[in-house]
């Protein structure tokens, strides 16, 4: 008996922070995956590795629905399973893969759930619709974040491109970079915790007394403005549109010393523009830079501190069974 699944990283486009009070969001699925594979114990244990996160945890089936550190969320998607489908967790062996870094702001754990749960499904031959495998993976970004407004989990399981509004059915939005220019992602290395950044974002914007909440509305035109871009293929207006959204976060405090540093040289080494993407405070930037300038701009990315510079398409696939 075995089961394998996979699941994609994302980038926010624009939105991130917005879109957990109700604004649109644009979001992407990236082409790097989380791989989990299940298959039988033969100890009778219930065990998990993970190569990114450099773990392996070994514990009796029966306490595998009480995981805490930084399987807690694993524990959040079995419970869910017990709920809703009567599986109660039983000896098997968890291998996780993943080509997304942790803490990234690449929606690596999102990716994590969604995989492991049609993995766990297909181990027990059971059928989930999409939206049972999005509520399932819910149950763990619950655990993780808090308060997650669904935008990684939505994209770990649909992939594409998707206009994202809290509480709506995401809209597909057929979308391509403008001809001659690249996505690079850019990872600072700094790890966070999103639901710290999401609670100090908030309460930033609460404390304003109306001007900070304002932005929220900028935010809603600025998505609009976006998918305009996009379709025309304006990488110039695309470019300054990530410029504008990176300045919102970072009014909102988003953004961090070493993200600002990122930016900032990205943008004199020739982008059109470049923001954070996910929670801020760490994680990565996305940079929008004429394939001409790229080697100039990832020779002064990481010459200003990033761990990993990558370049992106857009679109990628969703959640999948592997074999
Ligand atoms: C995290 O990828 C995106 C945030 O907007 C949080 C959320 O939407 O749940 C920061």
């Amino acid at each position: 008996m075995e089961a394998s699944a996979s699941a994609p990283g994302k980038i926010i486009l624009f939105g991130e922070h917005f879109v957990v009070k109700g604004a649109p969001s644009i979001v992407s699925a990236i082409c790097r995956r989380v791989y989990v594979r299940i298959h039988e114990d033969p100890h009778g244990r219930f065990t998990v590795e993970s190569d990114r996160l450099g773990l392996r945890i070994s514990t009796r089936p029966g306490e595998a629905e009480r995981l805490e550190g930084p399987l807690a969320p694993l524990s959040g998607i079995l419970r869910w399973f017990h709920e809703h489908k009567g599986v109660r967790p039983g000896p098997v062996r968890v291998v996780v893969r993943s080509e997304i870094p942790i803490g990234a702001g690449l929606g690596s754990s999102a990716a994590f759930a969604a995989a492991f749960a049609l993995a766990y499904a297909r181990l027990h031959g059971l059928r989930l619709s999409q939206g049972e495998i999005e509520e399932a993976s819910l149950a763990a970004e619950r655990i993780a974040h808090g308060r997650p407004s669904g935008i990684d989990t939505a994209i770990a399981v649909r992939g594409g491109t998707l206009l994202y509004s809290k509480g709506t059915a995401p809209e597909r939005l057929e979308v391509r970079l403008p001809e001659g220019y690249t996505l690079l992602v850019a990872d600072s290395g700094v790890l966070r915790s999103t639901r710290q950044v999401v609670e100090h974002v908030i309460y930033r914007a609460s404390r304003t007394g109306g001007s900070g909440e304002a932005l929220y509305e900028i935010a809603r035109m600025l998505v609009r403005d976006a998918i305009e871009a996009l379709g025309r293929g304006d990488a110039e207006r695309l470019g300054l549109l990530m410029d504008l959204n990176h300045g919102l976060l970072y009014a909102l405090g988003a953004s961090s010393l070493e993200l600002e540093r990122l930016v900032f040289a990205a943008r004199r080494a020739g982008a059109l523009g470049a923001k954070l993407t996910g929670a801020g405070w760490g994680g990565s930037v996305i940079v929008l830079v004429p394939v001409e300038r790229e080697h100039a701009v990832r020779g002064a990315l990481v010459g200003a501190g990033a761990r990993e510079v990558f370049r992106t398409g857009l679109g990628c696939e969703g959640v999948r069974p592997e074999e």
